[in-house]
């Protein structure tokens, strides 16, 4: 059934022609229709336009009516980065931290992903995917539309495909756009710590074959940092991953100048993520290649680190995205609205950034921009109708409360 929505205060991050990313200036520049209406058939966007203008729109007898009166309607944030499938929470850690404990003193005794990796082992599959899908639907309350979701709690052939058969389940089950990335080097389990090189092997021999196999992933990852992997192994395992098809969305520079970036810009990685340590010879590498550069605001304010020199690289001309980095250790929340306030707060991002990078810029960093991430005709009709607010600056002003009344995805109200 066609839906239309009447009576929008103002329709947001529209686009008359499709383009696959933004960068530098232009970022700022979202265009909006204000007092307009959005036609909803078949799943896609179909038309959109001024109230006044709306006698020209046939509404047609199957046509659901909404009416959004003084509220406004927004494409659906995309969430590039997650691992929201995870087997418990960590708040032991967190307390940990607090008295003092670093996320890398806390990764060398067996904690962080490594305890996530031990929990793993104990879990059903069924449970897994449970506690995953009442994440998502929390996420979808919250305007999330689309969701890339990492393995890397597994560090074991058998626990990593068991993590990413759910996230093909959950890639069946939900109504969200979902992307798997295989994140086999996440992190040196223990018995690997005096032969990484060993592990190494063993993601690029034993993991990724069966994962390319059963077509479980459609992006690889590696954590490429100071005390976990090298360049050189982040390098072995991108090169092995477009052996399979598998483009690289890899997690760089959080805790150092690592090398990260160049690598992943080296082997055209989809996206470098975190960025905490960026310098001008990142900027540079990162200009004029395909590579989105994506920013995680919730866990450099979860792990006090320093805060990625977002507002330098736009005004340098890059692209930036933002995801969540929801996960158990690092940033424990899939709210997108909370980025987006953290963003313009913390990172000095403007609004208009702040919307772009989580709309259009986070769907190209999923490989999706061309269906998602912004209101133009014949994208995917994954939108959001707020609550009523005064004006879009509202919504990253007024943060910390839900301010998404109405999710619309696949074209349905859920
Ligand atoms: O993106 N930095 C590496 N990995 C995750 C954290 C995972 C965890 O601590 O469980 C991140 O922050
Ligand atoms: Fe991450």
């Amino acid at each position: 059934m066609a839906l239309l929505i009447k009576n929008i205060k103002k329709l947001v991050q529209i686009e008359y022609g499709h383009k696959e990313k933004v960068c530098g200036k232009e970022m700022s520049e979202i265009q909006t229709l204000d007092d307009a209406w959005l036609k909803i058939d078949d799943g896609k966007i179909a038309a959109f336009g001024r109230m006044r203008d709306i006698d020209a729109m046939k509404e047609g007898n199957e046509t659901r009516l909404l009416d959004a009166s003084g509220r406004m309607v927004f494409p659906s944030y995309v969430d590039s980065h997650t691992h929201l499938v995870y087997p418990a929470s960590r708040e032991i850690e967190y307390v940990d931290k607090i008295k003092g404990l670093s996320y890398q003193e806390i990764a060398r005794r067996g904690g962080g992903i490594l305890n996530s990796a031990k929990k793993i082992q104990e879990i059903s599959e069924e449970e897994l995917f449970e506690s995953a899908m009442e994440r998502l639907e929390e996420i979808i309350r919250y305007g999330t539309g689309a969701v890339e979701i990492k393995s890397g709690y597994g560090l074991t052939a058998e626990s990593e495909l068991k993590m990413l058969r759910v996230i093909r389940k959950l890639k069946d089950s939900s109504p969200l756009a979902i992307k798997a990335t295989f994140l086999g080097a996440h992190s040196i389990p223990m018995e690997y710590r005096n032969n990484q090189t060993a592990y190494v092997d063993l993601v690029i021999h034993e993991m990724l074959p069966r994962v390319a196999d059963e077509g479980l992933a459609d992006y690889i990852d590696v954590f490429c940092d100071q005390g976990f992997f090298t360049v050189e192994d982040t390098a072995k395992i991108l090169e092995a991953g477009l052996r399979y098809g598998l483009r690289g969305k890899i997690h760089a520079n959080e805790l150092d100048f690592s090398g990260g970036i160049q690598t992943g810009v080296k082997y055209n990685a989809l996206s470098v993520d975190h960025l905490e340590y960026t310098g001008d010879a990142e900027i540079n590498a990162l200009l004029n290649s395909e590579t989105m550069p994506t920013i995680l605001p919730g866990a450099a304010f979860f792990l006090n680190m320093p805060y990625a020199p977002a507002r330098k690289m736009i005004d340098s001309g890059l692209p930036v995205a933002l995801a969540s980095d929801f996960n158990p250790g690092s940033s424990p929340s899939g709210n997108m609205q909370l980025i987006v306030s953290m963003a313009s707060i913390l990172y000095k991002m403007l609004p208009e950034e702040a919307i772009m990078a989580s709309t259009l810029n986070s769907a190209y960093a999923m490989g999706l921009s061309d269906q998602l991430g912004s209101i133009a005709v014949g994208k995917k009709a994954n939108v959001f109708i707020t609550t009523p607010i005064p004006a879009y600056e509202y919504m990253p002003y007024y943060y910390g409360t839900n301010k998404v009344e109405t999710v619309i995805l696949n074209g349905e109200v859920v």
